[in-house]
């Protein structure tokens, strides 16, 4: 199976919550190596950016205010199968759905407020980590 990129934001309420290291190391135990990574803090610009694809949703002021809220993570991974293993890592985007023992129903308070992000597909990976790191640091972590 072939190795893929995705990319994963650790939230603000990750970053509130100092879970930066407990989700991190879940992540490495399952087999994703990291690429690259940065700690940030968005505007409701930015964010609005990153989410452009939401911008018409009801839920679009309330997503853009937090993630404007705190400091956040992007990080960029690497594993076979990446995008969906990810997203069964981490779980369901409402943490009340999300499967025992996943990332968000042990510790997501809402579905807004759901600690990590993850791309949901190798072409939107690609645009996700460019959103956040320069070709140069991207190239510069290919194995
Ligand atoms: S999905 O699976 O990406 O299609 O999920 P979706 O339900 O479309 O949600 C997209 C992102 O919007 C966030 N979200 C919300 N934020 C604030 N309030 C409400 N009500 C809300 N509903 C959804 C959700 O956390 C998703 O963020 P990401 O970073 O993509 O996981």
């Amino acid at each position: 199976m072939a190795r893929q990129r995705t990319l994963a934001i650790l939230k603000p309420d990750c970053v509130r919550k100092g879970l930066i290291g407990e989700v991190l190391r879940r992540i490495q135990d399952a087999g994703f190596t990291v690429k690259a990574m940065k700690m940030t803090r968005l505007t409701k610009q930015t964010a609005g950016g990153f989410y452009a694809v939401h911008k018409e949703r009801p839920f679009f002021d309330e997503l853009t205010d937090f993630m404007s809220s705190g400091p956040c993570v992007p990080v960029v991974l690497e594993k076979e199968n990446a995008i969906e293993d990810f997203r069964a890592l981490i779980g369901a985007t409402n943490p009340a759905e999300a499967a025992e023992g996943t990332v968000r129903k042990e510790f997501a308070d809402s579905v807004g407020e759901n600690i990590v992000h993850g791309s949901d597909s190798v072409e939107n990976g690609k645009i996700e980590a460019a959103y956040f790191f320069a070709e140069s640091e991207l190239v510069a972590n290919e194995s």
